[in-house]
């Protein structure tokens, strides 16, 4: 079945919603705020440069709300800037944002926050708004936007997440060649992470294929995925949360609560690159010019000292973002089972390891 039809993180605003559980994407987003308001600033150059932008992947919660707040201050501190130049004319640049992301992501719940946001309420001296704000539902591997549309081009740990489960992983007879595993481990055949990373690379060039099309000549994309450290081995390197989601499902099925034929047929559909990996796709691609790279790693939840209290809170951020595919192929029913097993699995590593940590990998993009 193809991601767009059922994939999503957690509806609503409750306990267990993605909105609540995405601490770890905010703080990665809070890191990059420099990047972007440089871009910003390097796309406005006069006062009728009204800007169009696209945040691909924007889901719920604190990053889209928070990046629609930062893109309205950014553009009013740089009218005033504008408007001291020229005080004869009171025109300032307008900005249009469109919030994409697949059909099933609980866009109700966004726009009901952003309509509480007050940088949306606020209108210029001619009672015109200060942001227009536009959905665009759909899949960012496939053309989102009219031609020459956009100036900039923003993406918060989304594209990691690949089109579909790399086909190559099943056999004929649809059986996985990497049984046991649920992504490339250290168990999997070095075929796998050979085929999860070509996949990645089929999707990433159909991505810029599509945004080439749709960014105007000089335009920006500020795109940040969860990845992995340069120096690690691409056939073996995993990280804690398929280790321990791993851990969990083999449980499940040594107590007969999961057919092994149903963990062999489960793999999730992401990876996680380098941002060696994303710079040379981009310069194979050809469309867009390597402006910046980097690699940021977050501790997930460092403030909370007591580890039981801590894998329970790393344990709901994998569920906000992972239960919609869980659901859908072992049941509902085994959903709540499975993440009550890998709060112990969660705790088991913190002992293990110490340390949950997220990698994130960023580029940024300027079209040629
Ligand atoms: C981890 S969330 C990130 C949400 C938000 N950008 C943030 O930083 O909190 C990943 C988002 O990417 C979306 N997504 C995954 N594949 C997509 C695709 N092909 N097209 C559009 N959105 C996609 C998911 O639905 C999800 O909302």
């Amino acid at each position: 079945m193809e991601m767009k039809n059922y994939f999503h993180m957690n509806d609503g605003n409750g306990e267990l919603s993605y909105s609540q559980n995405s601490s770890v994407q905010a703080r990665v987003w809070l890191m990059n705020q420099s990047l972007l308001e440089n871009a910003i600033q390097s796309l406005i150059t006069s006062k009728d440069s009204g800007l169009n932008i696209a945040d691909l992947g924007c889901g719920v919660g604190n990053v889209p709300l928070g990046l629609v707040s930062f893109l309205v201050e950014i553009m009013q501190k740089k009218s005033k800037e504008l408007l001291k130049l020229d005080n004869n004319d009171d025109q300032v640049p307008q900005l249009q944002i469109y919030m994409n992301d697949l059909p099933s992501n609980d866009f109700n719940s966004l726009f009901k926050e952003m309509m509480n946001l007050d940088v949306l309420k606020k209108k210029d001296d001619d009672g015109v708004p200060l942001c227009f704000l536009m959905g665009a539902p759909g899949s960012y591997y496939d053309r989102l936007f009219p031609n020459k549309s956009l100036h900039l081009v923003h993406a918060n740990y989304s594209l990691h997440w690949l089109s579909k489960v790399p086909p190559r992983i099943y056999d004929d007879q649809r059986m996985s060649i990497n049984k046991g595993n649920i992504y490339i481990s250290e168990t999997s055949p070095a075929k796998v992470g050979r085929i999860y990373r070509d996949q990645f690379e089929q999707d990433f060039t159909l991505f810029l294929k599509s945004r080439s099309k749709e960014v105007i000549a000089n335009g920006c994309m500020l795109l940040t995925l969860r990845g992995r450290p340069s120096s690690t081995n691409p056939l073996t390197w995993t990280t804690f949360e398929f280790k321990i989601f791993t851990k969990t499902l083999a449980s499940l099925v040594s107590e007969g609560l999961i057919k092994e034929e149903k963990l062999d047929t489960f793999d999730f559909p992401c990876y996680c690159a380098t941002k060696e990996q994303l710079e040379s796709i981009a310069k194979k691609e050809g469309s867009f010019e390597v402006e910046t790279s980097k690699t940021m790693v977050v501790d997930v939840a460092p403030e909370i000292e007591d580890k039981w209290e801590r894998a329970q809170v790393i344990t709901k951020i994998i569920r906000a973002f992972s239960e919609s595919l869980v659901s859908s192929h072992f049941g509902e029913d085994i959903s709540t089972l499975l993440y009550d097993k890998l709060v112990h699995f969660a705790n088991q590593h913190l002992v293990d390891d110490q340390l949950a940590q997220n990698h994130a990998v960023t580029v940024l993009l300027r079209k040629k």
